[in-house]
């Protein structure tokens, strides 16, 4: 088990830089396959997801070259096999081979997907998403199988508006026949990268990052190079780090307006942040920080991923704060240990009641689940004495060297396994 320790209450300065979006990332290495010539993606983030990823494309005999920072993908020798549940489980993200083999050859088999206990996570309208464009969807226990003779575009519908339905739609239609519009299509900025990146290689998709997307069926699709995104969540999690314990501390390549649900909140509480075209630095925190309520919301709204480190910050406000969480019904797996670590939190259905000001104290807590991981760091740097997070491998999942990030910047933090 992979363990971080953090002696707390320091003062960090400096700059911190923003890599590459995991949530972007973990769309474009299946997304790759599409092709069956060359893909260069830059700015590909060194997380575990993204070993996972390239894991899978290896079994599928993909040749994967990666170098610092840059990930080759070359499919032309790619067998279309099953992908077995030892890999699906690994992450949630291993189901955008199901709509980028789908899209490839007609037929993809895989098991159902692992990553953060968060909620139920079903992927009925991804799959309702394939049948409309033609599939047919078999499932045995944890196994589906999902094959048509033809993909056909389609209107489709999403109920709720999924990211990952969005996404995987999109892999799947980009060479089917014709065209496929989705209608209430999610709006996250990784959605625009993915649909960027798959007209690099000759797709045509028009109104990604708004609520309708039009995919007009293309037969084939060719090498390109694509660079992928800052991490708007990493952004978010250093920058109220930054609020929590900072003194001019920078957080760079970002960009703003990704944040924007985040930042409007941080100047509600009364931080003064300085917002520059790729970067936001945190100027000044009053000596009492205002409390605030946030309710989780698709993009723009405020960011599920980054709710659980606000909590955190919230701590720290005074008077009573209010989160409600929209999007997944297990996200408050973090409220007990910041309550161990002498938070005062209530959680009702899906609202956690939060009493503030209150002084953090080091102890033992677990990293849940990713983002959880990273409110137990936020709050680990806050509080005095030494915090030790268990489970920690679920932060490196998504966090490209937090460790060094943080030790640059002054933090006395280190990981270790036991
Ligand atoms: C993506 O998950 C992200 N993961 C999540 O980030 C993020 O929390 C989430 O979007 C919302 O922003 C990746 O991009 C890999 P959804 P995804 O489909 O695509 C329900 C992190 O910490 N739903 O938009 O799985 C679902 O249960 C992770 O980085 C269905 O009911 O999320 C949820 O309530 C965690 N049926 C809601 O929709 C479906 O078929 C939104 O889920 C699909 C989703």
């Amino acid at each position: 088990m992979k363990v971080i320790e953090i002696e707390g209450n320091r003062e960090l300065s400096g700059q911190i830089r923003i890599s590459g979006a995991k949530n972007a990332t973990v769309a474009l290495i299946p997304a790759a396959i599409l092709t069956d010539e060359e893909a260069t993606i830059c700015n590909v983030p060194e997380i575990t997801d993204t070993d996972a990823l390239c894991d899978i494309l290896k079994e599928l005999n993909v040749n994967v070259n990666r170098s610092t920072e840059s990930l080759v993908i070359n499919p032309k020798d790619m067998k279309n096999i099953e992908i077995k549940e030892e890999f699906s489980k690994k992450l949630r993200a291993s189901y955008y081979f199901m709509g980028a083999l789908l899209g490839k050859y007609k037929k993809a088999v895989m098991y159902f997907p692992g990553g953060c206990s968060i909620g139920a996570r079903p992927i009925d309208l991804h799959l309702k998403g394939f049948e409309a464009l033609g599939a047919k969807v078999t499932n045995e226990k944890n196994k589906y199988t999902v094959e048509a003779e033809e993909l056909h575009g389609a209107n489709i519908y999403l109920d709720i508006a999924s990211v990952g339905a969005t996404i995987n739609i999109m892999l799947a239609a980009v060479r089917a026949k014709g065209k496929t519009v989705i209608d209430n299509a999610a709006k996250e900025p990784e959605i625009v990268n993915v649909a960027t990146f798959l007209n690099n290689m000759g797709a045509k998709i028009t109104g990604a990052g708004t609520s309708t997307i039009k995919i007009e069926g293309v037969d084939y699709l060719h090498k390109c190079f694509h660079e992928v995104i800052p991490d708007r969540i990493e952004a978010g999690t250093y920058l109220i780090i930054a609020a929590l314990c900072g003194k001019d501390l920078r957080i760079d390549n970002v960009i703003p307006e990704h944040i924007d649900s985040l930042t409007s909140k941080l100047e509600e509480m009364g931080i003064k942040l300085d917002i520059g075209i790729d970067y936001v630095r945190v100027l000044e925190v009053p000596e009492k920080l205002k409390a605030t309520d946030i309710k989780t919301a698709v993009y723009p709204g405020f960011a599920t991923d980054l709710q659980q480190p606000f909590t955190v910050l919230l701590t720290q406000a005074e008077g009573k704060s209010k989160v409600t969480e929209t999007i997944w019904e297990n996200r408050f797996m973090h409220i007990p240990y910041l309550n161990a670590l002498g938070a005062d939190i209530a959680v009702e259905n899906q609202t956690a009641k939060i009493e503030g000001p209150t002084e953090l104290k080091g102890c033992e807590v677990v990293a849940t689940d990713l983002r959880a991981g990273a409110a137990m760091v936020a709050a680990g740097l806050k509080a005095s004495g030494k915090t030790t997070i268990t489970n920690s491998e679920h932060i490196l999942r998504g966090y490209e060297s937090i460790i060094e990030k943080l030790t640059n910047v002054g933090a006395k933090i280190t990981l270790k396994e036991i």
